[in-house]
């Protein structure tokens, strides 16, 4: 796999990468695993969702967040990163079904490629879009395509509605039937998340965004906690039903 882009801007800290990759489809929830330059510092791989996949190549964004972001942002020789994958277990695919989609942040990422492989299995989705402000919402054109419903929630107010992605999921269970939903965000707002749907029992999976060491399984850097005891989530997840997952 390799970089065939530059980073390009797609809102406030957020960027988008174009990689090139040949192999099977990936499944909506997996990862990719860049290292982001030769030397030992920033010394691990970090992990990235995949955004968006077709004909060979494969797109994520990111956020910048620290040493590792701030180097792929500023990428001048992208053919310098390393990168493999895809990894991990993803998300389950429906057919034929009403889903929701709820995403907080760059958290937002897999639900995309999720929501497109969702629309082309016959299911209707509803897609709730959280973010901190108006400035970090990014590919509004691109989450609009692939959905049926899109509603944005910013922590300001200053796009959609003000307030949080678990207020508008608790206004739309009451009047609307959901036979599955997909959470990815921060850690609070999956586990709020969880717990509304569970009390609804609407069964639903989070993919987890946690801090990761090898990425491969072998380090039990990335451990979670799981009604059938530990689970590693480079390898058992990032995606876990919200039935089996302690948050
Ligand atoms: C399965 C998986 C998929 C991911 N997908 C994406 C993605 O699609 N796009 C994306 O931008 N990021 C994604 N992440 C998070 C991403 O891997 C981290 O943001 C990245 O490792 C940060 O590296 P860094 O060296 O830039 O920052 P660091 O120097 O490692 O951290 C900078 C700051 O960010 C905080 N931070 C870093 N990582 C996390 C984290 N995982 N959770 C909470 N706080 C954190 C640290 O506390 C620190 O304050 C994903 C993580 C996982 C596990
Ligand atoms: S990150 Fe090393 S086992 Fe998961």
């Amino acid at each position: 796999m390799k970089l065939i882009s530059k980073p390009e801007k797609i809102s406030k800290d957020h960027y988008l990468l174009k990689i090139q990759y040949q192999g099977s489809d990936p499944i909506p929830g997996q990862f990719v695993s860049i290292k982001v330059n030769e030397g030992t510092d920033p010394l691990l791989r970090r992990p990235f969702s995949i955004f968006d996949y077709s004909e060979n190549e494969l797109k994520i964004v990111f956020k910048v967040a620290g040493k590792a972001t701030s180097i792929l942002q500023n990428s001048a020789l992208p053919e310098n990163t390393d990168i493999s994958g895809p990894y991990g277990k993803g998300f389950t695919p429906l057919e034929n079904s009403k889903v929701l989609l709820i995403g907080g942040g760059v958290g937002n990422a897999p639900l995309h490629y999720l929501s497109n492989k969702l629309r082309k299995t016959g299911c209707n989705v509803t897609y709730i879009y959280g973010s901190r402000s108006a400035e970090y919402i990014y590919c509004r054109d691109d989450f609009h395509k692939c959905s049926d419903s899109t509603y944005y929630m910013t922590d300001d107010g200053t796009d959609g509605e003000k307030g949080f992605v678990s207020e508008k999921l608790s206004q739309l269970i009451k009047k609307e039937f959901f036979d599955f939903a997909y959470i990815c965000g921060p850690s609070p707002m999956m586990k709020l998340c969880a717990d509304i749907l569970k009390a609804q029992n609407i069964n639903g999976e989070v993919s987890l965004e946690n801090y990761f060491g090898c990425g491969i399984g072998i380090c039990s850097g990335c451990t979670v906690k799981t009604v059938n005891g530990n689970r590693r989530a480079c390898i058992d997840g990032p995606v876990f039903n919200i039935n089996e997952i302690l948050l």
